[in-house]
């Protein structure tokens, strides 16, 4: 398994990932993807858009604001519900989370309703100074604040999204009364989200800015569940099949009632097998009517589906498929991640799926002071870039060292020109994972 510290110091020596405003000492929570992070990142978006949104019929996407009418989050129970338990450390002063302090044996958080004596006669050391002085755990509320417009009082206070789900819900009623789709349908949002995490952690894996992929999907009440199965099955073809992810590194765990969110009735959480061990990659949960409901409260709208066979009208209830960005591009990273001896040298390779390989070929002449190799081998590349776009050049080196950079950015192939393409038009494509290499005519690349 890779260690999380490789991961991170990979990421930032090859330009996938660096800590958000490196340049001004960082910004905790905050992370930036580099040339080659970005590539991957939008690989894995727009492989879970054509999954989930092109390649099926009942899917519509949307794309809503991230600031919203503040209304929103009052009657989402987001303003009054959206919060951790904050705990002080009354000798140095840290801050933790009450119930990542006091996980359980198996992994999972203990309630967050944690008290403090709860903490004390659990024997619960602050990580920081290692003493055992609990103050109250508070609720905190993790929603950052903004204000909109030119004067910052009370009554211009409005949020950054917490969560894309919002966005589809105050949007489902425009999508029923223009387009009305046969239901069931869903409506699938990627974008951005915002949490003032107390202690945001591990690499990407826990951030303040977040890029989240949800569906919520309109359901009969009668029907939700045997379609909460369908789109659990659903999720495991799109991790396991579209992803590539190793069916044996991925978990499912019912969340128990005291766990799950304010508005679920069922959650169950794909765990993955990260570095920091098994943790949750995405979440499917039953929403019932909760957040149509409010929004029919809260504005005075009517949110009912009339059915179009039976001229039945009624608030659907919804399933949410909840991935998120960063945390699918951690288990893909982690699960590509490997160490392994070439001709006695250690090597460090990134067996990344064809599909999410920043470049698919890096095509570099053997020799970089010889003109004629370098003049083909820049008509090669030339062709290569028309065909698949993703494609990178490198002649820095030798030969052996752009083997080993190439490997570590995960390029499946790597075509090398030489004298013998002067005289037959063939190549060398030398393969990242069997490092077999064979000569191809430049024609059938
Ligand atoms: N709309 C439901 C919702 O937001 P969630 O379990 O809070 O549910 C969904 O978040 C997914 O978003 C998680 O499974 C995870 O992949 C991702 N996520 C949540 N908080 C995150 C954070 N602080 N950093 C990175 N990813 C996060």
């Amino acid at each position: 398994m890779a260690k999380l510290e490789d991961i991170v110091s990979l990421c930032k020596r090859r330009g996938f990932i660096f800590q958000g405003s490196d340049v001004y000492g960082g910004m905790a929570g905050t992370w930036d993807f580099g040339p080659l992070g970005v590539a991957l990142k939008r690989k894995i978006m727009q492989t879970w858009w054509k999954y989930w949104v092109e390649d099926r019929e009942d899917m519509l996407g949307v794309d809503a604001a991230i600031i919203m009418n503040p209304k929103t989050w009052v009657a989402s129970g987001h303003a009054a519900t959206f919060a951790d338990p904050l705990v002080e450390c009354n000798e140095c002063h840290g801050r933790f989370r009450a119930d990542k302090l006091a996980k359980t044996a198996e992994g999972h958080d203990l309630s967050a309703n944690i008290t403090k004596d709860q903490l004390i006669n659990a024997g619960i050391k602050c990580p920081t100074c290692g003493k055992i002085n609990w103050g109250e755990v508070k609720q905190f509320n993790m929603m950052f604040e903004t204000h909109v417009g030119a004067v910052s009082d009370e009554t211009s206070v409005a949020y950054l999204r917490p969560e894309t789900a919002q966005g589809i819900f105050t949007n489902y009623k425009n999508v029923v009364d223009n387009v009305y789709p046969d239901l069931p349908f869903g409506l699938a949002q990627q974008g951005k989200a915002f949490r003032n995490e107390i202690s945001p952690r591990d690499f990407i894996f826990r951030c303040r800015e977040l890029e989240q992929m949800e569906i919520e999907y309109f359901v009969h009440p009668n029907d939700w569940e045997r379609i909460f199965t369908e789109l659990l099955r659903d999720v495991h073809v799109f991790l396991e099949e579209t992803m590539q992810l190793p069916a044996n590194m991925i978990h499912e765990y019912e969340v128990p009632a005291d766990d799950r969110a304010h508005y679920s009735k069922r959650t169950v959480d794909i765990e993955f097998d990260f570095p920091i061990g098994s943790e949750e990659l995405m979440g499917i949960a039953y929403r019932t009517d909760f957040d149509l409901q409010n929004v029919a409260r809260a504005s005075g709208k009517n949110m009912e589906y009339r059915d179009k066979k039976t001229g039945e009208s009624f608030v659907p209830h919804v399933i949410e498929p909840s991935f998120g960005v960063e945390r699918l591009v951690m288990a893909v990273l982690s699960a590509a991640y490997h160490e392994d001896e070439v001709n006695g040298e250690k090597r460090t390779v990134l067996k990344l799926p064809e599909a999410f390989a920043p470049f698919r070929f890096c095509v570099s002449p053997l020799l970089k002071n010889k003109p004629e190799l370098v003049e083909k081998a820049r008509t090669v590349y030339q062709i290569l870039r028309k065909k698949y776009g993703n494609v990178t050049w490198d002649d820095s080196g030798n030969i052996g060292k752009r083997y080993r950079k190439q490997d570590e950015i995960g390029t499946p192939k790597c075509v090398v020109i030489d004298f013998d393409t002067l005289e037959d038009d063939t190549v060398t494509i030398r393969d990242r994972d069997t490092l077999a290499q064979t000569r191809v005519k430049i024609n059938e690349l």
